[in-house]
């Protein structure tokens, strides 16, 4: 078979990983061609392919990024975009498409797999709020980042006697917060499921404070505030229609210092939490999710994409996956709140 690959959305550990592993099984046991699309959907609205043979998957393991280029087009914003989609895989020649990407890039392999294209998705984001897979990819490489920032910053503002505020990413989900928090040991998590009480915010650091340690505060850079008087955004809008993120750790930094009458400062870490090497558990992820879109693919799948059940690689339908984001729900954030508020 001829199968398109592309990568989508913002690039994530792991990509790379996925792709050997579609290339390598493609060829060593279907005698597949691989065809790579470079910068997701652009690539394919405008015919920009690269040859994914053996060579070019070599290395490609721990490699961050994606080899493919990445972008947030979004054919169905387009004037014609669906059709030179269409035309573009005909003249091709590709009988099925690999897209692997988050809620964005899956939503136009819905959109396409009912089209009739035949689709394969496979799910990606550090921010892990897919549908139906109880994991993504690069979401254990992002908490691992941002847990060893938290142990650092636990020193630093100690002997300071400063607040340390962390801002990681989460647009709308706060999981990484969350698990990194847990991890680090934060003393306050905010995430954008639960709009936070800057008043208890303030008591839990001054609480910190009397017990002789400086806090740590974890603030995904979409939590709001209860009464929404933040500025979060610059206003830009992708493809997509999602504003453009960052800001609440400076804001929040500034408040608590004023209030809490300590230094207060902020740390982003920002695209740090998605460069560099995948932790081994996601590029064995990585790995089992590209052995199973390949599978998939050769069993006359269409419309699906390769989720994680407990330990088992299954399949879900992708209009199940993308319906709805995958948000921490009430409960498990009330179970960490005996460390946090
Ligand atoms: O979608 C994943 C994500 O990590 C979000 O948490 C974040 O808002 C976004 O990417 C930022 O990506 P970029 O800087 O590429 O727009």
């Amino acid at each position: 078979m001829r199968i398109g690959i592309l990568t989508g959305g913002g690039d994530c550990p792991g990509l790379n990983a996925v792709i050997r592993a579609i290339v390598r099984k493609g060829i060593g046991e279907h005698g597949d061609e691989l065809v790579g699309f470079r910068d997701g959907w652009r690539g394919v609205l405008e015919g920009d392919t690269v040859r994914l043979d053996l060579a070019a998957v070599r290395g490609l393991l721990p490699r961050g990024g994606t080899v493919l280029g990445t972008s947030r087009t979004n054919p169905y914003a387009l004037d014609g975009g669906p059709e030179r989609v269409l035309a573009t895989l005909e003249r091709l020649g590709i009988d099925a498409l690999i897209p692997i990407g988050g809620e964005d890039t899956l939503g136009v392999a819905t959109r396409l797999a009912e089209a009739g294209v035949r689709v394969v998705g496979v799910p990606k984001t550090i921010d892990n709020d897919l549908d139906a897979t109880d994991y993504t990819f690069g979401f254990d490489t992002a908490v691992g980042v941002a847990t060893e920032a938290i142990d650092r910053l636990h020193t630093t503002g100690d002997s300071h006697h400063r607040t340390l505020v962390v801002e990681v990413m989460g647009r709308h989900a706060g999981w990484i917060a969350l698990h990194a928090g847990m991890a680090g040991g934060a003393n306050v998590v905010l995430i954008p499921e639960k709009p936070f009480d800057m008043d208890a915010v303030v008591a839990h650091c001054l609480h910190r404070f009397e017990s002789g340690f400086s806090p740590i505060v974890v603030v995904s850079e979409g939590a709001t505030p209860t009464d929404g008087g933040m500025v979060l955004s610059d206003g830009e809008k992708d493809a997509f229609g999602h504003v453009r993120l960052g800001g609440i750790g400076a804001a929040l930094a500034a408040v608590l210092e004023e209030r809490t009458n300590r230094e207060a400062r902020a740390v982003v870490l920002g695209h740090i939490q998605r460069g560099g090497t995948p932790s081994p558990f996601d590029r064995v992820l990585a790995t089992r999710f590209g052995l199973g879109a390949i599978d998939a693919v050769h069993d006359g799948e269409s419309g699906i994409m390769v989720a994680l059940r407990g330990t088992d690689i299954v399949r879900v339908r992708l209009s199940e996956a993308t319906a709805q984001l995958k948000l921490v729900p009430p409960e498990r954030y009330a179970e960490a709140e005996v460390f946090f508020g």
